[in-house]
């Protein structure tokens, strides 16, 4: 394949999100809305990437680290002079340039992939991503030739009236050959109603210039949502939630609300478990088939779960390994541990895992029963096949096969109430 580079747009200001932070470390499902564009890039197998930043440049920076090459825009003249700011480092190479807002998040790579295989087979010199809204107000609108070829691209604020009508709008996602790209920048001007150097005026230069220039019409129209303001983020959490679930329910998962069950990024579930209501999975979470989890329970960043375990309701685990046929079923904070097989969580159980300085682990056997309201006092480890008694405080090793009582016996006291 040729040599595709990515320019992350990522100066502006998002002046609507009314924060102290920039807008494109604001964070969907824990992650930032810059780091997920430059995720698409490079699970879209383009590794080499080069942020454009500027205005709050340091948070940007502090969410990407080494991931991408920065070069900063010190003005925010338009989205063709935050490319400008690139040229220096494009000099000298041929191959793709994909450009990308730092904005737009919830892009997939299989469409940010078929939009570069596009301009490479087509050979154009430029592709664009375009969608087609019902409400196109606001965006860059595509304008086709009689030969339904792509002309040029207008601004919502340059548009006349019967280019206000066309619904094919510009997603701000295109695919350019560096070289010819290099050329056009020269070229733009910043004669518009905005006084910006636009990087859309780049079609029309290299139409002019008989160059072949082609769009790749997204088919879901979610993909290129991008974020001004919190309703818009809010929005954007909700179809990423419903495209997150609706691949575990196409792989076999039963998600009972498919509005109030929040699964994070890369997440494995196996095929015949049932998530109940309002449960949140976090990242990279491994769950087997035949599980049941929630209602309303947290398992968080860490876990692993086998076959046929049960995670009841109100019940959060963090770092939790958890052997097959093993339940948990109601009301637990089971955090830093490992729990064997075919064992049993009473209600209430909690592992003590933080003593205010360093977090250490329960480790608990196969086959033990655990009764209601036990506290394990970490660093501890269990044996299996024990049986260890509801309401316990347990600080100290229990070996197999044993009985485990720690707390106090109950006295009686006779007639005492009517004395
Ligand atoms: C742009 C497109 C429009 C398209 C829309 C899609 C232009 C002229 N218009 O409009 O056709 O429909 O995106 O969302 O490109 N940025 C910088 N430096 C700047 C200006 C912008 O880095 O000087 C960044 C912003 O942070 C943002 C991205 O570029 O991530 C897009 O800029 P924005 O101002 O949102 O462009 P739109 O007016 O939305
Ligand atoms: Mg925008």
């Amino acid at each position: 394949m040729e040599e595709v580079v990515a320019i992350v747009m990522a100066a502006g200001k998002g002046t609507r999100m009314k924060s102290n932070k920039s807008k494109l470390v604001h964070k969907i499902y824990g992650k930032e809305l810059v780091k997920r564009v430059v995720e698409t890039a490079k699970k879209a197998e383009v590794n080499d990437i080069i942020a454009v930043v500027g205005y709050m440049q340091d948070q940007v920076r502090d969410v990407l680290k080494d991931t991408v090459y920065y070069v900063e825009q010190k003005e925010m003249l338009g989205t063709g002079h935050a490319v400008m700011q690139v040229a220096q480092k494009l000099k000298g190479r041929k191959g793709k340039v994909i450009v990308l807002n730092g904005d737009v998040p919830i892009l997939r790579p299989e469409t940010l992939k078929d939009l570069i295989n596009k301009s490479i087979e087509n050979k154009e010199y430029a592709t664009c991503l375009t969608a087609i809204y019902d409400n196109p107000t606001g965006y860059g609108r595509i304008i086709r030739g009689k030969d339904g070829n792509i002309k040029e691209i207008v601004e919502e604020k340059d548009a006349n009236a019967e280019q206000k009508q066309i619904q094919e709008i510009n997603a701000g996602i295109y695919c350019f050959d560096i070289e010819e790209l290099l050329l056009a920048l020269e070229k733009l001007t910043p004669n518009n109603s905005q006084g910006e150097y636009y990087l859309t005026d780049v079609i029309k230069i290299m139409n002019e210039k008989g160059l072949k220039v082609g769009a790749v019409i997204v088919e879901d129209n979610t993909e290129i949502l991008g974020v001004n303001d919190r309703m818009q983020l809010e929005m954007l959490t909700r179809v990423l939630r419903l495209r997150i679930n609706g691949y575990h329910m196409k792989n076999g998962v039963t998600i009972e609300d498919i509005n109030n069950t929040y699964i994070y990024d890369d997440v494995e579930i196996g095929i015949d478990t049932v998530i109940h209501p309002n449960t949140t999975i976090k990242n990279g979470v491994t769950i087997g088939k035949n599980c049941e989890i929630g209602p309303n329970s947290y398992i968080r960043e860490g876990c692993t779960l086998a076959d046929n375990v049960k995670v009841g309701s109100y019940v959060e685990i963090k770092k939790a390994q958890i052997g097959n046929g093993t339940k948990v079923p109601h009301l637990s904070y089971m955090g830093d541990c490992k729990i064997g097989k075919k064992t049993n969580i009473g209600c209430g159980t909690i592992t003590c895992n933080y003593d205010g300085f360093n977090k250490s682990q329960t480790v608990i056997g196969d086959n033990s029963f655990v009764g209601s309201n036990v506290n394990f006092v970490a660093p501890v480890e269990i044996g299996d096949n024990s049986f260890i008694a509801a309401g316990s405080t347990i600080t100290e090793d229990v070996a197999a096969d044993s009985l485990a009582i720690a707390r106090q016996r109950q006295i009686n006291k006779e007639g005492w109430n009517k004395k």
